[in-house]
Parts: C-alpha cells; structure tokens; sequence
C-alpha cells in the first residue's frame, strides 16, 4: 500500500493521505536556522543547537502523535479546518503534501477554498518562512478567518520539559504590530529572541496558551478560533505562544498571499535593548523586510532550488533503472546532507537533548557529503579532531554550540578515532586537499596542547597498536561501532546506562574483530596519506602495524566458515559456531572482507557466503543470529533487546553496505546489487504501511524475523545508513571512486546490466562518464577512451578546472 508517489522532475515526495504509517518528515534549513516538518505540519524549530536553542515546544511520546507544530486554522462560518489536515482533522475535499528538498508545501481544500502553505528556510537566514496562498475557486466571495499558531520552547529543550517550577513563571513576550516577539529569559543572560510574523495588518493575536486553546481544550478545537474572536492574551509565565488573527476577503477566483515568518535575532550586549526593557529588534526587522512580499519569498525559493541543482549536480546518474537513479541522484544525497547537518540530534525519534554530534557518526556522514560541500567537510573535520585527547582516545559526542565534548556519554569506544582517519581521507581523495593535515588542531578544546591534524591521525592508528589485546586484536573499551555490545559492564542495574557503565576493565581480554578489520582499512589509507606526504618511514611502520592485524586476524578471528565478532572479557568467543545464540555477527564479516583479510584463503567468500545463508533476510541483513533471547551481562545492552530489534537481530541497515562493499571486493555484483535494493526505501514503497518510515529516506533499522513484525522500520532519517549507501553505490558497485591522484571507475555490478552514464564534478572538472557492458561481466574494465584517446589505466587524471572530458569505459 501506498500513501503517495515520488515526483522526480520536481525532486519531490508527493503525500496524497495525510494519515501515513508514521508522521513522514522533511528538515528545513541547511546552515545555522533549522526545523523539522511533517507532512501534516508538525514539528520544531532551533537555532543551531535542538538542545539548547530551541525555538519552538514539540512532544514526544504524545497522543495522538505529532501535536502542536505549526497550526494553520481556516474559519468558515462555522467550519474550521488546516491546510494539512491537522490540528483540525476536518475532512478536506483535497490534500497534498509535497515534501521537497529543504521545503514542504500543504495544500489543503474544503468548500471551495484552496490553501497552500509553503514552508523553508532561505539561504542565510536564520527563520522559516511560510507562505500561505489562499484561493476561491468558487463563484461567490469568501470570508474567512485564519488563525496562526505555534508554542514557544523556553529556550533550553531539556529544562523546558523538567523544570515547571520556574518555567510557569519566566515566560515574557512583546508584541509590535503583527509581530509577536519571545523574549523569555531576556532581560538577564540571554542575547537572543525569536519572533513569529506576518506581513498584514492582523485583527487581533494571542501569546498565552490557555487564553487561546482554553484550558481544556485540545489543539483540534482552540476556543478563540472556535469563537472567531482573538483575545489579544499577554503573556506573563505559563506557556507563550504566538498566534495571529487575519480577516481574509476572497472573490470568486481570487488568490491572496500572507507570509509568515519564524525567525531567530541574536544582539550584541551593547545593543540589547531599544529603550529600558525593550529589545531592540533591528535583525527581526532586516529579516522581516527581505521577505516583506510574497514576490521576494518567490525568489529566495528560487534560489533555494538553484543551490540544490548545484549540490545535486556533482553527482548524477542515468542508469535506465528510474528508482536507483532517484535515490542516487536525489534523495539518498538529500539525506546525506541531513545527516551532515543533524549528526544524530533531532529527528522524530532523537529528542535533540540527548546526543549532539557522534565522533564516529559525523566521521562517516563525512562520506557522503563530502563531494557536495568539501569547505565545510573541512571545517567539520577540524572542529571533530578538536575534540579528540592528546592520546587519541574520544568522547563519544560533542555539543554543536560549543563544539566541546559532552561528558554525559564519555568516551572509550575504541573504534572512534579510527574513524576520524577514514573522514578525513575522504576529503582528500575529494579535493587533493593535503593542506588540511598541516593544519593547527588542538586536543580536547585545550589551546595550549595542539597538534597538526597529521598528528591527531597518527594519535588515532597508535590508540589501537597501543590497545591491543592477548591476541594481538584491538580491545574494545566501551564499546566498538555496535554500542550495544559492551563487553566490561557487566550491569545488574536497571538505572545504570549501559553507555556510560564500565565495572570490569581491567584485566579485561574483550577484543573486537571489528576494530581489526577498521583497522587494516584505516591503516592502508593512513599510510597512503603518509607516502602521499613524503612520510615514508611512517608509511612503512602503519603498514607493519597492518600486516600483524592482519596475521592476528587469520590466527585467531577467523572460526572456520565466517569472522568471529569478538572475544569477551573473560577470553570466550563471541560470533563463534561455539556459541548456541550469536553465533554470527554482521560487522566483523563486513570489516575483514572489506580488508580482503584471507582473500587468497578463501577467507572473505567464505565469510559472505556464511551472511548470506545465515543473517540474510526477505527485509536486509540481519546483525547477527540467532538473536539473543535473554540477558546476558557479559554482553551488556545488545542482548537487552527483544530478539529481532535494533542490536539484536535486527536489519541495521547502517552495516548492509559494509557486505555489500565487501561482495565487490570479491567481484559479486549481483550480490552487491541484491542487497543494495533490499533496503532502498524507494523499493519499500509498496510495503510501505509494514515498513512505516518515509519511503524516501533510509531508516536505522527494519525488525528482523525474530521480531513480531518482521520488515516494520524505526529511526528514519539520522543513520549513517545514507552515507554508507550512497559510498557503497557510487564508489563500488558504479564504482565511481576518487583517489589521491585520479577519479578511478571501476564498477562491480550484475552482469546483465548494459551499462550506465554518470556525470561527475571533480576537483572543478566535469567527467562525463559512459560505462558499456557489452560482454556481460561483473567486474573488470577492458579498455578506456578519455576524449576518444585510449587510455592506459581506469584511474583518470585529474583535468584542469573548468574543462569537460568524456569517459568511455568498456567493461571485459
Ligand atoms: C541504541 C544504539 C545507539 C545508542 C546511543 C542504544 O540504545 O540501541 O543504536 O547507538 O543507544 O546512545
Ligand atoms: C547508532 C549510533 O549513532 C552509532 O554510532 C552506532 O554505531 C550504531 N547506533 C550502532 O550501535
């Protein structure tokens, strides 16, 4: 069952039923000013930080889902309805959501009354507009009444939820004309203030909650809109809110157009205030006046859409398949700029108050971004390495406003560090960028203690030689990539975090395979970057350090048919045909198969043939089975989880591509390819009220078949599931990858396949790229013409700037 269509022309997922599985989301805003929208307007906004500064109130755990938001009232007679079907759920004679990128426009219809709402943030602005069209396409003139409303957060997203005692009392706002101003807070340390306005004279407002909605009344049936009257509410403590009342006149045929505008203002200390005790509002008032008509909103959406041609265009795939080249072309690079801009904060399953950005998770978004915005890749890169201790270890996640580590979660999961090598490998086999390894880091914030980013790289790889277990394999910590599998906890108490607990670690022998296989791929990128950089002695002894992970690997992580996961504190295996529950894990076949660890032995077929008869599935690749179906303290939180979810025996679709990845190592396309579309959200589209999730986005996890409902997805949108797909597709199986020195094509695809067509930016070239598979291979380039020319290896140079060539790569 579906609950729209996919639009590819506009780039857009058209909704036509506004009750989805799930509230379906988009996210707004790219740079500083963000929020969330679903498809019938809910939602919240921020500025930069959802924790701590948070514009608007949202509740989780809500009934019924997705309350409050945005409202838009329309008021007939005695009719009201939204034009996104909530908060009203008046029936409308038509709905339509169309979620685009960084926009979302309603259109609702009820008697005659067509109102569309358009929702983004423009380009380097820090507020939402929202532009309401509304039009008579009847023969009789219309009068209504529209109400606006959204609920301010005091600021602080976690306090706003906890601390009652003080919050009913601090609540302030101004109101000037129709602009309606928050000011909580202001009057002692806060030099900031949201607003919320339209650009038309009103009939009247409300900024208190219970003046508007009534006490008793839920956000479906407010009584001022009930009434028809504003009440004109000030605000003092309780819950302020900000709501306008227009009259609207329509003749037949007749559209009219309001914007509204949320925004953010920040002011000096000096210039706080305009006269005692009121805040000077110079910024809302630039900002207020870009948008003053319906006509500049028009062009800052222009432009909006203009960005995103050019984002999209460094990368885009005619392949003849109309669902891959939509997500490879559209939303899977959508998504990835998401995850760049959100880590793992705010989404309709992450509060934003728990986790600012993950160490590991903004490493490898890194990824899958890294070719649409390398300069702010490369401020990333510096501000997460300036997180990193002077002995490579991490904490776990930092705040986005103070680009500090955040304690709350710690550190020790042994795999961070390594990521930060893989990111920042990426960017330079993106730009040629070498610079950035000279540049000045500090470690842990500490400007007194700095190092070059070839340092903090060098800190990383030496975390683990300097953690290595009695097999010689790295120890774990904490936990590695799988959070979950906390081999030093050991915990008996429900009100302990399985994340911040460790009882046992010394002594411990818990060694993870996982670790390993990251290892040697992070360690050969490591030394490339050191012989790209005349380190050679430092290359040599990487490389030494690789080749004994290796060795180890062979002698004790491999258990006859498939890569053990790890061994626990005590020294027992984990992931081993030993065991009676989780007896194979995904992640450790996925890291030595990318690594080719044992690839003359047999060792990676083996290991993926060993996935596919054992943790594959009609949904995705398991993470591991059989699930485990009781707690065991040694392995902490991922035998937490009922079998068949998130950790334990779910499809986490993060990991698919690691096998998928691996299979091309060994040359299996229609493997790759097999797993690839199992997951694609484009594909899940018919199975959508199963699946839940939007189906233009990738979600964290599918339940697994131990699970009640096998297939059923969760944790939509933040997952490193959008890079790793998009580097899995582009880079292996189109096998479109960039080097230190050259843009290789190199695919690994089903062997029926004829061939592609790929235009790539790189390096400020245009590589138009034709792939033929006139002899039906999988994997293998036979010949190669750059601007008809032969040409002696797949790897093509780097051309100048501003030159266009045309690839032709015969497969054989
Ligand atoms: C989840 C993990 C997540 C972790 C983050 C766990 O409960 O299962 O997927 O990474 O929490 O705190
Ligand atoms: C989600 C976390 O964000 C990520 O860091 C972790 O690797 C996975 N869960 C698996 O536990």
């Amino acid at each position: 069952m579906q609950f729209g269509y996919f639009d590819d022309r506009n780039r857009e997922y058209v909704i036509t039923d506004p009750q989805t599985p799930w509230p379906w989301i988009n996210y707004l805003g790219t740079e500083d000013f963000f929020s969330l929208i679903s498809n019938t307007g809910g939602g919240y906004a921020f500025y930069r930080d959802a924790k701590y500064r948070r514009l608007t109130r949202y509740r989780y755990n809500n009934v019924p889902m997705d309350s409050g938001g945005r409202c838009f009232y329309v008021r007939e007679g005695d009719t009201v309805w939204s034009p996104g079907w909530k908060p009203c759920k008046t029936a409308l004679d038509r709905y339509e959501c169309r979620h685009g990128l960084n926009y979302t426009s309603l259109l609702g219809e009820k008697n005659g009354v067509v109102a569309r709402v358009l929702f983004f943030v423009p380009l380097k602005t820090h507020a939402e507009v929202q532009k309401l069209s509304l039009t008579n396409v009847t023969s009789a003139v219309k009068t209504l009444k529209i109400f606006s409303f959204i609920e301010w957060c005091l600021w602080n997203a976690s306090t706003d939820m906890e601390n009652f005692q003080r919050n009913f009392s601090t609540g302030e706002v101004e109101i000037g004309g129709s602009v309606i101003y928050h000011k909580t807070e202001y009057r002692e340390r806060r030099n900031h203030y949201a607003y919320y306005s339209v650009n038309a004279p009103v009939e009247g407002f409300d900024t208190d909650r219970e003046s508007f909605l009534g006490l008793y009344n839920g956000w479906e049936e407010p009584q001022v809109v009930k009434t028809g009257v504003p009440s004109c509410s000030v605000a003092h403590g309780w819950s302020p809110v900000a709501s306008h009342c227009l009259a609207v006149e329509l003749q037949p045929g007749e559209t009219k157009e309001l914007v509204f505008v949320l925004g953010y203002a920040e002011n000096g200390e000096q210039e706080k205030w305009e006269s005692p005790g009121i805040i000077n509002k110079k910024k809302a008032r630039e900002t207020l006046d870009r948008f003053s008509t319906a006509a500049r909103v028009d062009e800052a959406f222009a432009a909006l859409r203009t960005h995103w041609d050019q984002l999209l265009g460094v990368f885009s795939l005619r392949s003849g398949n109309e669902k891959l080249d939509r997500m490879v072309n559209i939303w899977n690079q959508y998504q990835c700029m998401i995850t760049f801009c959100f880590s793992r904060s705010a989404s309709f399953f992450e509060s934003g108050i728990g986790r600012g950005m993950g160490f590991r998770d903004s490493n490898q978004d890194l990824i899958g971004f890294v070719h649409q915005i390398p300069e702010r890749a490369r401020e990333r890169i510096i501000d997460i390495a300036s997180t990193q201790f002077a002995d490579g270890g991490c904490y776990h996640q930092y705040q986005p406003l103070t680009r500090r580590g955040n304690n709350d979660i710690g550190g020790g999961f042994n795999d961070d560090p390594l990521w930060l090598i893989l990111g920042t490998a990426s960017y330079v086999r993106e730009t040629g960028d070498f610079s950035i390894l000279e540049e000045t880091v500090p470690f842990d914030n500490n400007p007194d203690q700095t190092g070059s980013l070839f340092d903090h790289l060098s800190v990383s790889l030496d975390h683990v030689v300097n953690n290595l277990g009695p097999h010689g394999l790295p120890l774990i910590g904490r936990a590695d990539w799988n959070d979950c599998l906390n081999l030093n906890c050991f915990s008996h108490d429900p009100d302990e975090s399985f994340q911040t607990t460790e009882n046992k670690s010394e002594g411990t022998q818990a060694e993870s395979l996982m670790i390993a296989g990251l290892f040697v791929v992070s360690g050969r990128e490591y030394a490339g970057l050191c012989l790209e950089t005349g380190r050679e002695k430092e290359a040599e002894r990487a490389l030494a350090g690789v080749d004994r992970m290796v060795e180890s690997v062979k002698r004790h992580g491999w258990d006859g048919a498939w890569f053990l996961r790890a061994y626990d504190y005590s020294g027992n295996k984990i992931g081993s045909r030993e065991n009676t529950e989780g007896r194979i894990f995904i992640e450790s076949n996925g890291w030595c198969t990318m690594a080719g660890i044992g690839k003359e032995e047999g060792y990676c077929e083996k290991a993926l043939d060993s996935v596919a008869e054992q943790l594959d599935s009609p949904y995705g690749i398991m993470l591991n089975q059989p699930a485990y179906t009781r707690y065991y303290p040694e392995y902490g939180e991922i035998s937490s989880y009922p079998p068949g979810y998130k950790e334990n025996g779910a499809v986490f679709c993060h990991n698919n591509p690691w096998i998928m990845i691996g299979e091309t190592v060994i040359g299996r396309g229609e493997k790759a390819w097999e797993y690839y579309r199992k997951i694609c959200p484009a594909w899940l589209e018919e199975i959508s009220a199963l699946h839940k999730t939007e189906p233009y986005v990738y979600a964290q996890m599918i339940a697994g078949t131990d699970a009640a409902r096998p297939g059923e997805a969760k944790n939509s949108w933040l997952t490193g599931t959008a890079s790793w797909n998009f580097y899995a597709v582009s880079q292996y199986i189109l096998g479109i990858r960039p080097e230190y020195r050259g843009l290789t094509v190199d695919p690994c695809l089903p062997a029926a396949w004829e061939g592609f067509e790929v235009t790539r930016r790189f390096r400020g070239a245009t590589y138009c790229i034709r792939v033929t598979n006139p002899n039906h291979v999988s994997k293998g380039v036979a010949r190669v013409t750059i601007d008809e020319k032969p040409a002696t290896s797949c790897c093509l140079p780097v051309f100048e700037p501003g030159t266009t060539h045309r690839v032709e790569v015969e497969m054989g």
